[in-house]
């Protein structure tokens, strides 16, 4: 990365976009001369705003992409192409269909970071290639400090964190790295993007994983398993929109439930807590192994599922509700697990996959509550989740806070 100087306070009280934009526009051109750059844009908030500003920038020496790696929301390519294309930006997308090369490399990889890792390779790669055709010898990413953090911390690789972790982009792809807005958090990204007159469906977007749907794909990827998750996606955005959770979305894992006699107890305490009769409440387990913080650090574990017995169908809400406050009691005094879900429907016949829907209240996105959504409207959304992904059988709300679990399925 070029050593962009930065020479004001970036804290949200002292930010100021006007300022942040005439500095780092007059940067750019120093930097990149007349040469030209690539941009890959995918359609977020923070790839999003950088392209505007560097267009401020460097005008038409700017090209702008979209690598479609296949585990974007469905439609999303042709609706970013769209909203470029529309003022203030009025930037031409160039949508690279990468596709196979995605789904090829990540065949047999199941470990959430190697399959960030192999997400980062194809990425630059494909970016590489195209960079060498359309003759740009920069690129400029909207890589924020957070991005930053995570990767050198060992939280979690981001896929846009290069130069800083000893690879050498000009060697490796072809191209050298610019990024604008890396000393930024997310809040102070979304006031610049309001300054440059972004619509507010992208400067107030909901925070999407660079690596997309692979991310929430828990394990292997397979084309099948993409193709319900998209589905479950569609759905859950839609019918959880105004409920007033900050992050929504469905994950998908592989279906292995098993009775495990080690959560017996919890099962137990939970059913005399709730003055439920023994045996109403079963605890399955789920062995994919799941994403979750403990003193700062990602962890991995398992996930507990509560089962309710159809008689319990209507103190489902209050299960909810309780679940949530028992939660953090439950993985504290069963380290193995980072999640504990509640189980919202099963269809008889067991499918190959398990959806299940998270819906967090936070300010930071450090930490994080579970939304207390209405019983009726989780069934609404596993109904049409099974009706429409036929390889699921199993839906389930993640009713875990973070801490102790991360915001996103891994
Ligand atoms: P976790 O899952 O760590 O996520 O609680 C915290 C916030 O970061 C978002 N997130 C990402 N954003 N690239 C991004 O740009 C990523 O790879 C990535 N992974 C997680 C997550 O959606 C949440 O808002």
């Amino acid at each position: 990365m070029l050593p962009l100087a930065l020479t004001m306070s970036t804290s949200m009280e002292s930010f100021d976009a006007d300022s942040f934009i005439a500095l780092q526009t007059e940067e750019m051109r120093r930097v990149v001369g007349g040469e030209r750059a690539i941009i890959a844009v995918s359609g977020g908030v923070d790839s999003t705003t950088c392209a505007a500003l560097t267009r401020k920038a460097i005008g038409g020496n700017i090209v702008c992409v979209f690598i479609d790696t296949g585990f974007m929301r469905k439609g999303e390519p042709e609706r970013v192409k769209r909203n470029l294309a529309r003022p203030p930006l009025n930037l031409p997308l160039k949508i690279v269909r990468a596709q196979e090369s995605f789904m090829k490399r990540l065949e047999g990889l199941v470990d959430a970071e190697e399959k960030r890792k192999a997400f980062r390779e194809t990425f630059y790669s494909s970016l590489g290639e195209v960079a060498g055709r359309e003759g740009c010898k920069w690129l400029v990413q909207g890589t924020i400090a957070p991005d930053l953090i995570e990767t050198k911390s060992g939280i979690k690789t981001q896929h846009n964190v290069l130069e800083q972790i000893g690879i050498d982009p000009r060697q490796r792809y072809g191209f050298k790295v610019i990024e604008p807005l890396a000393s930024l958090y997310k809040p102070q990204v979304r006031a610049l993007s309001r300054r440059l007159g972004l619509a507010q469906e992208t400067s107030e977007r909901q925070p999407f994983p660079g690596p997309g749907l692979m991310v929430r794909c828990v394990g292997a990827v397979s084309r099948g398993k993409m193709s319900s998750l998209k589905t479950a996606t569609a759905i859950v955005e839609k019918e959880l929109k105004d409920l007033g959770a900050q992050q929504y979305f469905a994950a998908i894992v592989d279906n292995n439930p098993r009775e495990g006699s080690e959560t017996d107890e919890f099962a137990s305490n939970l059913s005399r807590t709730l003055h439920i009769q023994g045996g109403l409440l079963k605890i399955h387990v789920l062995s994919s192994p799941a994403t979750g913080v403990s003193g700062g650090q990602r962890i991995y574990g398992k996930m507990a599922a509560m089962v309710l017995s159809s008689t319990l169908q209507d103190r489902a809400g209050e299960m909810l509700e309780e679940s949530v406050v028992v939660c953090r009691d439950f993985i504290g005094a069963n380290p193995a697990y980072t999640r504990l879900l509640l189980e919202i429907w099963r269809l008889t016949k067991r499918k190959a996959y398990a959806a299940i829907v998270r819906a967090v209240e936070t300010s930071d996105f450090m930490t994080a509550d579970v939304l207390r959504i209405p019983w009726k409207t989780l069934i609404g959304v596993s109904t049409r989740v099974l009706r429409n992904c036929l390889n699921v059988s199993s839906v389930y709300y993640d009713v875990t806070p973070k801490p102790p679990a991360t915001i996103e399925f891994e």
